[in-house]
């Protein structure tokens, strides 16, 4: 994969930058978590003290056309207050009137494209768009590694049309760690697995089995094997797919390079929500009105003592309901021990970065991902369109 490093001279050049700036709103349309926008800043930076005029494209959400609330208007301030330059938002993102805006840049300024999901061609790899933003450049970057998962015009068509591409410092970063984790950990390797359902992790859980010393199961995708293991689980999560996932990945599990560790307490609750009494078991059998919404102490101190002894942790998902303050004790405990731990200490995007940044200890992991679904599956071993077409 060629990076930035990698390539000639800039000053001159227009430069198009995909970036992910799709970043939460809040209610009155301002940034309301700039993670992603910080991220991307060294290789702006880096782009702009090698002379480049900055063109940047992104989405934000999931538009369908041209609707007001998705604008990146409030993205282009925050950039510029991060940058501390002028970023101007373009009228559009491909068109006559963009084309004059890009040929008006000099060395180091930056536009911001209009979102690229308000174009139809966007999400289906439109050529035609995908030669239009092609058309705009010298150079193509892509550092964009929480859309490299997606083959569209802006994250793989108009980089097959501009011979001088690269991977941000972002996007390799971001490649780099979690393919190293994968290939050449230090060991022991640890798993920490959570969320929902089994379903959406088995790929993942099926990927640490032969790479991992240990694999540590939370959140309410527990369920399904304790059930597997014929513990009652009450009202808990707990689908039929999902407990025949369990049921297979047991029986098939002896063999296996890690050993798959299981909660042994919990803490439930008589229905999900923040007003619920937390009740602890010291045990794993549901009463039939109870649910487990959150792993018990004993299990968050077993937990704690794998990640403390890891060479290298890997967090992805919940321990529980973590936005409901009665129920974040578990994956507050997982979060603390990761942020603790003496290793190379991993977080996938999505719900995991969301929990380490609600409790404060965002800086203290060697490495928080941007990408939420192209983490997963850079784990999972698929291949990432964005990232392929820089090869
Ligand atoms: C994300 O937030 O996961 C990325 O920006 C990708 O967004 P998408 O799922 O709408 O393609």
């Amino acid at each position: 994969m060629r990076t930035i490093d990698e390539l000639p001279d800039l000053r001159g050049k227009r430069v198009l930058v995909r970036v992910d700036f799709n970043v939460p709103l809040t209610a009155t349309g301002a940034v309301a978590d700039d993670t992603r926008i910080r991220a991307a800043l060294p290789t702006l930076e880096t782009l702009r003290a090698r002379g480049a005029a900055l063109v940047l494209v992104s989405h934000l959400g999931r538009p369908s056309g041209r609707e007001p609330e998705f604008s990146l208007g409030p993205v282009a301030a925050a950039l510029s207050e991060r940058l501390g330059t002028p970023v101007t938002l373009a009228s559009g993102c491909v068109g006559e009137t963009v084309a004059a805006e890009v040929a008006a840049l000099g060395e180091g300024d930056v536009l911001l494209l209009e979102n690229v999901r308000f174009e139809p061609g966007e999400t289906g790899n439109d050529p035609t768009l995908a030669a239009a933003l092609a058309g705009l450049v010298d150079v193509y970057v892509n550092d964009a590694f929480g859309a490299a998962h997606r083959a569209h015009a802006s994250t793989h068509g108009v980089a097959t049309l501009v011979p001088l591409r690269a991977a941000g410092l972002l996007l390799e970063r971001e490649v780099t760690t979690l393919t190293t984790l994968l290939e050449q950990p230090d060991r022991p390797l640890v798993a920490v697995i959570g969320g929902a359902k089994v379903s959406d992790k088995i790929t993942v859980i099926d990927r640490f089995r032969e790479r991992a010393d240990t694999i540590l199961i939370g959140g309410a995708m527990a369920f399904p094997f304790l059930r597997a293991q014929g513990h009652t689980v009450g009202a808990s999560l707990c689908g039929e797919e999902d407990t025949r996932l369990a049921e297979a990945t047991l029986a098939s599990w002896a063999g296996s390079r890690a050993v798959l560790q299981l909660p042994v307490d919990l803490v439930l609750g008589d229905h999900f929500g923040a007003d619920a009494d937390p009740v602890p078991l010291d045990g794993l059998d549901v009463p039939e009105a109870m649910m487990g919404l959150d792993i018990g102490p004993r299990t968050v101190a077993a937990y704690a003592a794998v990640i403390a002894a890891a060479g290298t942790v890997f967090w992805n998902g919940p321990m529980g309901a973590f936005e409901l303050p009665p129920f974040a004790a578990g994956t507050r405990g997982v979060a603390e021990a990761v942020a603790d731990a003496p290793g190379i200490t991993v977080v996938g995007g999505g719900d995991s970065a969301a929990a380490i940044a609600q409790f404060g200890l965002a800086e203290r992991v060697t490495h928080l991902s941007t990408g939420g679904g192209a983490a997963l599956e850079l784990i999972e071993g698929r291949e990432l369109p964005g990232v392929e077409v820089l090869r």
